[in-house]
């Protein structure tokens, strides 16, 4: 017995079976300088830590005795979510955050294996202006992996946009995103200057030989000035601001969103500008140490704007490592989360695999979470009154 007991131990010790499992495991793989890259924060990373912690202080007061049996076809919760005016539908309320570099995780395929597991896990990929594979061709697998494995799927591609010094080349990156067929555009806009990463800088952090910021090499002319200009710096606009949004808007039709907010006032300015959705975000603590943590953010700017005649997607990101810290992001108001380090893991650990094995975790433990609050709909997690925010821990 004592030798079946130790069997399964190590069997089950070993197995992958949440976020965090998946984390310890791409800090064994990964090289030092990367895993940093990947994992660490700006200053004293208070903020990194908090965005964490702010879900973990938050408590969740179940409702009971309500009839949450199979109400679907797939035997468990439906949590389809409809984003964007219901022009968009997702799984569950969790897409994938545009992160830099995906070759760093995963050197084979990159880009190219987070996007299959976008299209299995039916949900948005937003793929970063830094991302390490040109975005026609994360386009292409994109449409691909939907026509040959997952006819079914509701997967959809989304870009952010860096604005870059150069404006027309800023705009050349918007016609090719909607040329190739991104739904929706992403403004990050809490990066006007890189914050301190300390990490990075002790490491000496470069990219490996082979690696680089496919989006800024224009058509694969790795000598043009446009490509060596983008070799070894990403010079991002800090003069951008409020009035420029109009230029953006001018030169797509692709909804709006903009990515980096905290403060209501913001949020009530964004609203102003007539753009479709803001991500409460603080780039998973990589730029303004003690910046407020994301989901303690969010009810102040829930506030904010609930009484705006325009109604815009509120997203969140920043922490988010279990399905009831999703929950509790939906429950406060959030239309759906973002997950930028979580799915870094998976395709360290496993490639196209691991990212879907991540989503479908958080799938699993949010419905499971569902349930036991007596939520049978995603409108229910609104409606229950979940979250307390002023505990005694
Ligand atoms: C990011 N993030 C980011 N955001 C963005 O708008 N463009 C980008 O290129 C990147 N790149 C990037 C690289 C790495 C390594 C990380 C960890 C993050 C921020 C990202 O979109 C998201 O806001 C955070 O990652 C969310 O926090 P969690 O889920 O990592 O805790």
């Amino acid at each position: 017995i004592e030798e079946k007991a130790n069997k399964y131990l190590t069997k089950t010790s070993r197995a992958l079976l949440n976020v965090e499992d998946y984390h310890q495991q791409a800090k064994q793989v990964l090289p030092q300088m990367i895993y940093d890259f990947y994992s660490t924060g700006s200053d004293d990373q208070l903020t990194l830590n908090d965005n964490l912690q702010g879900f973990r202080r938050l408590k969740l007061r179940p409702k009971i005795l309500i009839d949450v049996s199979s109400h679907s076809t797939e035997n468990s919760i439906n949590c389809q979510t409809q984003l964007l005016n219901s022009t968009t539908i997702i799984s569950f309320p969790c897409i994938i955050a545009p992160t830099a570099l995906h070759r760093l995780a995963n050197n084979e395929h990159g880009e190219l294996a987070t996007v299959r597991a976008a299209v299995a896990c039916s949900t948005i990929m937003c793929v970063s202006t830094t991302a390490s594979t040109r975005m026609e061709l994360i386009a292409e697998e994109h449409r691909r992996h939907i026509k040959t494995n997952y006819p079914q799927s509701t997967s959809q591609l989304w870009y952010q946009l860096y604005v870059l010094k150069n404006r027309q080349h800023s705009q050349k990156l918007i016609e090719r995103a909607e040329k190739c067929g991104y739904k929706a555009l992403v403004l990050t806009v809490d990066h006007c200057h890189l914050g301190n990463r300390e990490c990075d800088v002790r490491n000496n952090f470069s990219l490996p030989n082979g690696i680089q910021t496919e989006n800024l090499i224009d058509d694969h002319d790795y000598d043009s000035e446009f490509a060596k200009a983008y070799r070894n710096t990403v010079p991002i606009d800090s003069s951008l601001s409020w009035k420029d949004l109009k230029w953006i808007q001018s030169i797509t039709s692709l909804p709006l969103i903009i990515k980096g907010i905290i403060h209501p006032d913001d949020a009530r300015e964004a609203i102003k500008q007539g753009i479709q959705g803001i991500i409460v975000s603080n780039h998973g603590g990589r730029q303004l140490d003690t910046c407020l943590s994301t989901i303690d953010a969010l009810p102040d700017i829930m506030n904010a704007i609930r009484n705006e005649k325009h109604k815009i997607d509120v997203y969140i990101d920043g922490g988010i490592r279990r399905g009831t810290d999703i929950l509790k992001a939906v429950a406060l108001g959030a239309k759906a989360v973002l997950i930028g380090r979580p799915i870094l893991w998976g395709l360290a650990v496993n490639g196209a695999q691991g990212a879907q094995n991540v989503m479908e975790i958080l799938k699993k433990e949010f419905q499971l979470a569902m349930m036991l609050c007596g939520c049978r709909t995603i409108e229910d997690i609104i409606k229950n009154d979940l979250v307390v925010m002023n505990n005694r821990n």
